[in-house]
């Protein structure tokens, strides 16, 4: 196991890449699975939890090409798959087994996916449900509707499904079942969360509609093999945002990164807290915004993250409660009960590493108080085995006074495997001139 060293870091003033969106790169390699014809998609994402998808596929008879690290070919097959040789490992990967079910859900076999212990953890009643109502038989064989998941496909029925919780996994998981169905299946969340499973499916020309918070599809439709170009994870650019934001003179540009409006909750809540962002938008031809975020850092204030937002910013939540802990006053994150069945309990998480830094928090039943601006001090750190509680308090550690110790931080490479290259060049004293570009991914051999 792996731990990270981190000390103070000087004014951030450089620009940066950061590498292909994680859901985005996910939904990619699902759907052109399902094309009716090859699909190269530039900008992938290989990390670990995008290589458990692209395994999975691959284990379902999809010839998927690596031809660069960030470069695939996958040969669609007009929906048909074949059914497994052996268990499916989803890894860590949340969006792996949830979307996945969906997939299977309508297939004329049986197959049993399983992952490692932390998604062994998480429930699976929210996919169970719909996709039983939808036909398949799904038995959850861990405690309390946990993985493995035992999935006996069918051809689904389509249904009208009400969502209990936002979730983009579930409502894409129903989505991709709802392609097998025939006639519409309509899905309504009880507020938005990120669309980019519509997206792809509207750019592979299925056409999912949309009437306010419900998405409906028509089944029995064959999404058209495409190119797609995939955009840097505005979740990954979030931790380089908060390093610069919460720093007064410091400047930092992201280019070429994703930001769909329903992912972009994060610049939003650091313009509240006094940073200056420009969002400046390149284009939105392949079905997804994309663009740079240019952010100038501040003495941050405090504020409330709640309601309607929390979707939109479910993966910030640990690093803006580190911005929190930087910022003057108190920091309210309500609402944000899911947090508790992420790749850890997030909330008690960041509770736990905040107080360890010296922070007064206070830990709600779905939210955090945290009374912030007082000097962070260095400590040794858990990750809990979850990628963004170890980014999160490594941005944490460049501001503490002391060293700060990240441990078991090999859970990194789910989503961001190159973070300490960007990281290390963050800490580095500045050398004139400035480094222009650092992060994203390494030079292809
Ligand atoms: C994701 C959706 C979110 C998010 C996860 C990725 C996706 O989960 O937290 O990291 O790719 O659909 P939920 O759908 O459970 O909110």
């Amino acid at each position: 196991m792996t731990h990270w060293k981190v000390h103070r870091a000087p004014v951030i003033q450089t620009e940066i890449q950061v590498p292909g969106d994680k859901s985005i790169s996910h939904r990619a390699v699902f759907i052109a699975s399902l094309a009716n014809g090859p699909c190269v998609i530039r900008g992938f994402l290989p990390s670990e939890d995008c290589l458990a998808t692209v395994s999975a596929m691959r284990a379902l008879g999809i010839r998927i090409e690596q031809l660069e690290p960030t470069t695939l070919v996958v040969h669609g097959r007009r929906k048909q798959l074949t059914p497994p040789e052996a268990d499916i490992d989803c890894g860590n990967s949340g969006t792996t087994m949830r979307l996945l079910a969906g997939i299977l859900s309508a297939q004329p076999f049986k197959s049993r996916l399983r992952g490692d212990p932390s998604l062994s953890r998480r429930p699976m009643k929210r996919i169970i449900e719909p996709l039983t109502e939808m036909g398949a038989k799904i038995t959850a064989e861990g405690p309390k509707n946990t993985p493995p998941l035992l999935i006996e496909g069918t051809k689904p029925h389509p249904i009208q499904y009400f969502m209990p919780v936002a979730s983009a996994q579930v409502k894409s998981a129903i989505l991709l079942a709802g392609l097998f169905a025939k006639g519409k299946t309509s899905i309504t969340e009880p507020s938005q969360s990120r669309d980019h499973t519509e997206r792809m499916l509207s750019y592979f020309l299925v056409r999912p509609q949309r009437d306010d918070l419900t998405v409906s599809i028509i089944g029995d439709q064959t999404p058209e093999s495409r190119d797609f170009t995939v955009p840097g994870d505005i979740s990954s650019a979030a931790f380089w945002l908060v390093a610069a934001a919460a720093q007064p003179r410091s400047h930092l540009l992201v280019k070429d990164v994703g930001l769909n409006e329903t992912r972009t909750g994060v610049l939003a809540v650091l313009l509240r807290m006094g940073a200056h962002v420009k969002e400046i938008i390149d284009e939105v031809d392949e079905g997804e915004p994309h663009g740079s975020v240019d952010i100038q850092g501040a003495r941050l204030k405090g504020t409330i993250i709640q309601g309607k937002e929390i979707p939109n910013v479910i993966d910030e939540i640990p690093i803006l409660a580190v911005a929190g802990a930087l910022a003057v006053g108190t920091t309210i994150i309500a609402d944000a009960k899911e947090l508790r069945v992420k790749e850890t309990d997030r909330l008690a998480a960041i509770a736990t590493n905040l107080k360890a830094m010296g922070v007064e928090v206070t830990e709600q039943e779905d939210g955090l108080e945290i009374i912030g601006g007082s000097p962070l001090r260095g400590a040794r750190l858990q990750s809990f085995g979850d990628h963004r509680i170890a980014m999160a308090f490594a941005i944490a550690g460049l501001f503490a006074e002391g060293d700060t110790i990240i441990d078991d931080v090999d859970c990194v490479g789910t989503s961001y495997p190159n973070f300490y290259q960007t990281l290390e060049q963050i800490m580095k004293p500045p050398r004139e001139p400035q480094i222009p570009v650092i992060g994203g991914l390494p030079p292809q051999e």
